[in-house]
This record gives structure tokens, C-alpha cells and sequence, in this order.
């Protein structure tokens, strides 16, 4: 069972225009999640962790890492957002700077028994937006040239679907297209996206598409010409069994 906590938006102090304090509801999460009886094989958190991609901010983010990791020894996988800064990204949570450079996409590959997670870095640099490159989609490939013995998860922040707020749709991965191509017939059994603020189940061709709700605060999807944020937080719980995936939401009360 993994965890996923999206768009964390951490900040070095205060609260968000809409009156959300991130680092509370990311306090408020990891209290629930350690008063339940649940151990979590992984986390998944699937970027914009930083609001403003401050190392202040990496430097909050990662003691409540440790304090996440030490539940139950499960690992952390973290993906970068467009509020990401890449550099003190790979510097505050990944420990190096040697490959921390701001053009060199941050795409790992973690392994949970036979269950794959392929996180990939969909951050366009000052864009809002996302892409992936052709360099991560040949590498991709190759990755996926050998199934997992219990298939394949992909974690990315831009959703491969869109939204029924206009302005996420016009943000979301700008080639999802090229992303269903190079999964198609594969072990990828369920995509995890974050970046819209509000939940939404789609497909890429056959694969389903999770977006997770936000931990730091809500956007309400029957406004579709504004983006309308307000209070309100959430992470999703997902069970894969045979390749069947299974997503659960959990409110975060505020
Ligand atoms: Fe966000
Ligand atoms: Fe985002």
C-alpha cells in the first residue's frame, strides 16, 4: 500500500493567499497516518513540495521525510513540481548536487519488491506547464523493455489528462500522446499525478490516470472559467494487487 501526498506547497513560514498553512496540514497528515494502524510500503510525493522552491523550505520538508520514513521504514519517493526549484530540489531532498542541475530532468526508477515506481520529472523551467523529453521517453522504454514481476507504476506531477478547470487543462503534460505511445503494451498499470489541486480518475488510452488531491489546499472543479482555491486537504491511499489498482482518498479535517 502506498501513500501519495501531492502538492505539498511548502513554505518557509506563514500561510497561503487562501489562508492554508502547508506545513500544518503536512503536520496534521503524518499525525493520522501515525496514529493509524496502517504501515505503508512507500510514499509518493508527487511534487510541487515546495511552494516557492526555497532550501528553507526542502529543509522543513525533509525533517517531516525522516519523521515519514521512520514509520515504518518504507522509502520516500519524491517528484518534482512546477513550483519546484530543481537545483535546491536534488540538493535539499536527494542529498547531491552533482546532477542538481536546473536542465537535467530528475527521473528515478524505485523498486518495491516486484512492484516498479518510475517517478518522471515533467518540470519545464519558469513554465507552469509540463513535457516530457524525447530523452525520457527512449529511457523510459528501455526501462519498460523489462517487465516487473508485479508491473509498473508511473509518478509525475503534470497530469497525461485534463481538467475541467481551463486554465489546469492548458497546464497539464503538453505531450500526453507521446507518453501513451511509449506505454502502450507495457506493465504500466496505473499513472499517479498531482498539480490540479482537486482529484480526477481518467485513462491514457488504457492505462488509468489518478490525480491526487492537494494536501496544502483544494481548487474547486465546477468553476471552470477562474481558478478558485480554498481550505481544504487530502492524500490518497493506493492498493495494487494483480495489477489492479485500487485508489482511495483520505480527508485531512482542518
Ligand atoms: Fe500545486
Ligand atoms: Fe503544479
Amino acid at each position: 500500500m502506498f501513500l501519495q501526498l501531492s502538492d505539498l506547497h511548502i513554505l518557509d513560514r506563514g500561510t497561503l493567499p487562501v489562508g492554508a498553512d502547508p506545513l500544518a496540514n503536512l503536520d496534521r497528515a503524518i499525525d493520522i497516518i501515525e496514529a493509524s494502524p496502517s504501515r505503508p510500503d512507500g510514499f509518493l510525493l508527487t511534487g510541487d513540495l515546495a511552494d516557492s522552491g526555497t532550501p528553507v523550505a526542502y529543509g522543513l520538508l525533509r525533517d517531516r521525510i525522516e519523521r515519514l520514513s521512520g514509520l515504518s521504514g518504507a522509502p520516500v519517493v519524491v517528484v518534482p513540481g512546477n513550483h519546484d526549484n530543481r537545483a535546491a530540489f536534488q540538493l535539499g531532498l536527494l542529498g547531491s548536487y552533482g546532477s542538481g542541475r536546473a536542465d537535467t530532468p530528475i527521473d528515478q526508477v524505485h523498486w518495491f519488491g516486484g512492484l516498479r515506481v518510475i517517478s518522471l520529472d515533467t518540470v519545464v523551467p519558469a513554465c507552469d506547464g509540463g513535457t516530457l523529453r524525447d530523452s525520457q521517453l527512449r529511457r523510459l522504454q528501455d526501462e519498460l523493455s523489462t517487465p516487473a514481476r508485479d508491473g509498473t507504476i508511473l509518478a509525475m506531477h503534470h497530469p497525461p489528462v485534463s481538467s475541467p478547470i481551463r486554465s489546469m487543462a492548458a497546464m497539464a503534460l503538453d505531450n500526453p500522446d507521446r507518453l501513451a505511445a511509449a506505454i502502450e503494451g507495457t506493465d504500466v498499470c496505473l499513472i499517479v499525478a498531482g498539480h490540479n489541486h482537486h482529484a480526477s480518475a481518467g485513462l491514457l488510452g488504457r492505462i488509468p490516470v489518478w490525480v491526487g488531491p492537494a494536501l496544502s489546499y483544494s481548487s474547486d472543479a465546477l468553476v471552470e472559467d477562474s481558478y478558485t482555491g480554498r481550505r481544504g486537504s487530502a492524500f490518497s491511499r493506493i492498493d495494487v494487487a494483480d495489477r489492479q489498482p485500487l485508489v482511495t482518498v483520505v480527508p485531512v479535517p482542518l
